[in-house]
């Protein structure tokens, strides 16, 4: 059999710099890869915006991507995979994947009881959509789903880390209500995942939590190995970074996401695409 190799890059986008959360998951599971990375920070919060302007962002940063030649796209933002992934599908040639279908199938394999529970944004969470797949695979699940808003600025701000008081007592308020509840919780955001010591230390030792980000570059590399197409170049890939606004700021907080410092990063104008 013939094996094909592809070294295009893989597009990856979000609302801001969470994704970077996803990019760390790529690159640990696939060094070799090259990875462009957009990040909207001139119009983020996403989680905050209305249906229809959520899928005119997602166009135009899938549009911005396309340009590069990448072979496959992955949505690392939570609002924007519970809201346009059909269209984001629709209006790419090659493979798109969002954190919502990766992250639903490691929580329904999971689980034991069927109570899950999702956080996410007030965008993810009035989407539904978290709730309709996992009831698609699993009809007889309870869903529980919570937004929780104030976790973005606090990730932002560095509160996040275990013992963090303002980080444990919003957290407490927010998952007060699923406490007991869920066996398995979905952190179906970009941000979360750095809170998982937080989230962990509130729900308990027995609740399995999913890294919809982690989940997300697991499925990127099998898609990648069953189409032939991963990157077969044996010296360590490079990331490009382009934001939507000042690019100091993010080139700072990246450091929180990726654990190292990064200083390739380009300002665009989004709007013309
Ligand atoms: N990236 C967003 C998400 O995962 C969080 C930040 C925002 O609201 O834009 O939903």
């Amino acid at each position: 059999m013939e094996l094909r190799v592809d070294n295009r890059a893989i597009g990856v986008f979000d609302s801001g710099l969470g994704g970077l959360t996803a990019v760390r998951e790529l690159t640990a599971l696939m060094p070799n890869e090259d990875i462009i990375y957009f990040g909207d920070t001139g119009r983020v919060p996403y989680g905050t915006k209305g249906h229809d302007t959520i899928i005119k962002y997602a166009s135009q940063d899938i549009r911005f991507l396309l340009g590069f030649d990448v072979k496959a796209i992955v949505i690392a933002c939570g609002s924007v995979s519970s809201t346009a992934l059909e269209q984001a599908c629709a209006m790419s040639p090659v493979p798109v994947l969002g954190v919502l279908n990766p992250a639903v199938k490691s929580a329904v394999a999971k689980t034991k009881s069927g109570r899950i529970g999702v956080l996410g944004t007030s965008a993810t969470i009035r989407s539904g959509s978290f709730e309709k797949k996992i009831l698609n695979i699993l009809p007889n699940a309870t869903v529980k789903n919570r937004a929780c808003p104030m976790f973005v600025p606090l990730v932002e701000n560095g509160y996040f880390q275990k013992g963090n008081n303002i980080a444990h007592l919003i957290a407490e308020e927010y998952l007060q209500e699923l406490k007991g509840q869920v066996d398995t919780l979905i952190l179906g955001c970009t941000h979360y995942p750095l809170l998982n010591d937080v989230i962990a230390d509130i729900m308990g030792k027995d609740v399995e939590l999913i890294d919809a980000g982690k989940e997300t570059a697991i499925e990127t590399a099998k898609l990648l190995a069953e189409q032939g197409i991963l990157c077969k170049r044996d010296s360590k890939g490079c990331s490009l970074f382009f934001v939507s606004d000042c690019t100091d700021d993010f080139a700072r907080l990246a450091g929180i996401f990726l654990k190292q410092p990064i200083n390739n990063v380009k300002k665009i104008e989004i709007d013309k695409y």
